[in-house]
């Protein structure tokens, strides 16, 4: 039978005979594939792993000062810091379009990786949490066709986004292959990461950016952060974070007229998108109490200055998609 002592004792035998003492680079996201990635090769080959987290500005507040300090100092795992920020917000200055948000977004990701790996490196491998389904998706674009082996062509939480150069085809390591999800959380679990990365809802590879319509400013991810981080405290109040397969907000690039006080004001409306789902191909609104919802949105208009209007999607997908880009 399957046990995750059993297979991290084979993953880790695994990794050690395949890359022998080479070096291995691993972009960490933060989710719990790469983490669990990042704690297996660790184990298995300390300090020939280097792990880069490109911060690109898109994450939710706080995240990636938490993400970091909770490897460098509890896990005792270094992470190179990349804080590329303004370059993401410079390649994405002024475009409205969503699939071209996302290939700016992704191909930025991609030359700060690039310039990561030819700073840090050179590595032969890239560690990748490629999962089962991602394999047999990606069946045949992956192999090598000459050595048969797996190659790198693209970084997984980045969809939409043409491959990987040419010169950047590191040859792959990727011990979760065999792995559906769950499987990977029951590993994650047992190798001690928290549950804040093992039950942690999905969160698409561009972030934030997807999430405000139209143009991204700083302003406008200021405000999205302090909306989303009073829908997650919310929903962890209420403990109905891992009954929902994602809660978030969203910001809407237009104004309304509202009146706080005795003032008229004219401010963003937020957009609060809370599904259940199994597998993120279907989902529906959640039915959660009116209660919540209230005070969801009684806070946010309080306490986030420039929104004074909060809606409730109740749309399912399909026909919605769960982002709104
Ligand atoms: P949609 O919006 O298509 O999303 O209903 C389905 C699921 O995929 C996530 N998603 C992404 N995940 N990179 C990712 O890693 C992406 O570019 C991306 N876009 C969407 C989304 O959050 C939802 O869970």
């Amino acid at each position: 039978t399957w046990t995750t002592e059993a297979f991290v004792d084979e993953a880790i035998r695994e990794i050690r005979a395949k890359v022998g003492d080479k070096r291995v680079l691993l972009a960490l996201s933060g989710g719990v594939d790469s983490s669990t990635l990042a704690f297996l090769l660790h184990k298995a080959i300390g300090d020939q792993l280097t792990c880069v987290f490109i911060d690109q500005g898109f994450m939710r507040k706080l995240e990636p000062e938490r993400l970091v300090k909770l490897f460098q100092e509890q896990f005792h795992i270094p992470v190179e810091h990349v804080k590329a920020r303004d370059r993401f917000l410079a390649a994405i200055s002024g475009v409205t379009d969503p699939e071209e948000k996302r290939r700016r977004i992704g191909h930025e990701f991609i030359k700060a990786f690039e310039d990561a790996s030819k700073r840090l490196g050179p590595f032969d491998y890239l560690a990748q949490g490629t999962l089962y389904p991602d394999v047999i998706e990606s069946a045949d674009t992956n192999v090598d066709p000459k050595t048969g082996e797996r190659v790198a062509v693209k970084i997984k939480s980045h969809h939409n986004v043409g491959g990987l150069p040419k010169d950047l085809r590191f040859k792959l390591v990727e011990p979760l292959r065999k792995l559906f999800k769950d499987e990977v959380r029951k590993v994650g679990r047992s190798v001690g990461l928290p549950d804040e990365i093992v039950q942690r809802q999905p969160f698409p590879g561009p972030g934030l950016a997807i999430r405000i319509l139209g143009e991204v400013t700083e302003e406008r991810l200021e405000i999205l952060r302090d909306a989303d981080l009073i829908v997650r405290q919310e929903i962890n109040r209420n403990n109905i974070y891992n009954q929902l397969w994602q809660a978030f907000a969203v910001l809407l690039p237009i104004r309304s007229v509202g009146v706080m006080g005795d003032q008229r004001t004219y401010a963003y409306p937020i957009v609060l998108r809370l599904v259940s789902s199994e597998d993120g191909m279907t989902a529906d609104w959640a039915r959660v109490p009116y209660d919540l919802l209230e005070t969801i949105s009684n806070r946010i208009v309080n306490e986030v200055r420039g929104v004074n209007r909060v809606v409730y999607d109740i749309t399912s997908k399909p026909p919605g998609t769960i982002e709104w880009e």
